[in-house]
């Protein structure tokens, strides 16, 4: 598949879905290649991988870490690294380690969650030449200040914050969406409210493409299935299975056999 770019990753509104899924690593991201459009290295990897409760302490040094792993690992893939908790809280901090993801990483482009609050530091990445994805709707990283993971888009006041959001972000430059945990109505009025794509998780069919994250699509994450997850697999028990399996050869000596030594 020929690597998308700004332009091309654009001319999919309202066109054939854009397919976004998550990747930390090379040994996913190459996996993936043939398949996805664009590689999120989400700061979900915190949790996923990192085992913590939330996507508040990655830090800047490993979304770098694993971007350049992703990279590596699938250098024919549009790549979008996601801006840590606390490292865009004003335009300046924000280009500083926006600049950091583009000479450190091949990244194409960074990630920033917040709508209309966060016009101001959209504006300023674009204009010193950093492409950004915007997320709108339920913000992972406002969990804590909001007491838990709320949908968005219950109310008709809610929904025209979030066309607004929407709004005033491609305004300020953003070339592509994200919208999290919305209710599937308003998620389409958001998309036809603006000429950028929006790319949804859990918020319906109306947009104009998917992301998942991996873990979750693969079904490696057991202790909590989100409603929004589809499984396309049951990694957890075939990883299960298979070391199982191993440990039954070891300890029987079934493994090694003949066709597996020197
Ligand atoms: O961090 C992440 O994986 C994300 C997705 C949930 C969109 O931001």
């Amino acid at each position: 598949m020929k690597k998308l770019t700004i332009s091309t990753v654009q001319k999919r509104k309202n066109a054939d879905p854009l397919v976004m899924i998550t990747a930390y690593d090379a040994l996913f991201a190459r996996l993936f290649e043939e398949s996805a459009d664009i590689l999120l290295v989400g700061d979900s990897l915190t949790m996923s991988f990192g085992g913590n409760p939330d996507t508040l302490s990655a830090s800047m040094d490993q979304m770098i870490y694993h971007t350049q792993a992703v990279c590596k690992g699938a250098p024919n893939t549009f790549v979008i690294c996601d801006m840590p908790f606390g490292t865009y809280i004003d335009e300046k901090t924000a280009l500083a380690n926006a600049l950091r993801v583009y000479q450190e990483t091949q990244a194409d482009a960074v990630k920033i969650e917040g709508g209309a609050d966060k016009a101001s530091v959209v504006k300023h990445l674009t204009q010193n030449g950093i492409a950004v994805c915007g997320h709108i709707g339920l913000l992972p990283q406002s969990v804590r200040a909001e007491g838990g993971y709320k949908v968005k888009g219950k109310t008709e006041e809610e929904a025209l914050s979030l066309i607004a959001d929407a709004q005033t972000i491609e305004k300020a430059g953003a070339f592509i969406i994200v919208i999290e945990g919305v209710k599937a109505n308003v998620a389409t009025r958001v998309a036809q409210s603006v000429s950028i794509p929006v790319i949804g998780i859990g918020a319906g069919n109306g947009v104009d493409g998917q992301v998942l994250v991996f873990s979750d699509m693969l079904g490696l994450y057991e202790p909590f299935v989100p409603k929004f997850v589809k499984q396309y697999t049951n990694g957890a028990q075939a990883v299960k299975k298979a070391v199982a399996d191993y440990a039954k050869e070891v300890h029987s000596k079934i493994f090694p056999d003949e066709s597996h030594v020197y």
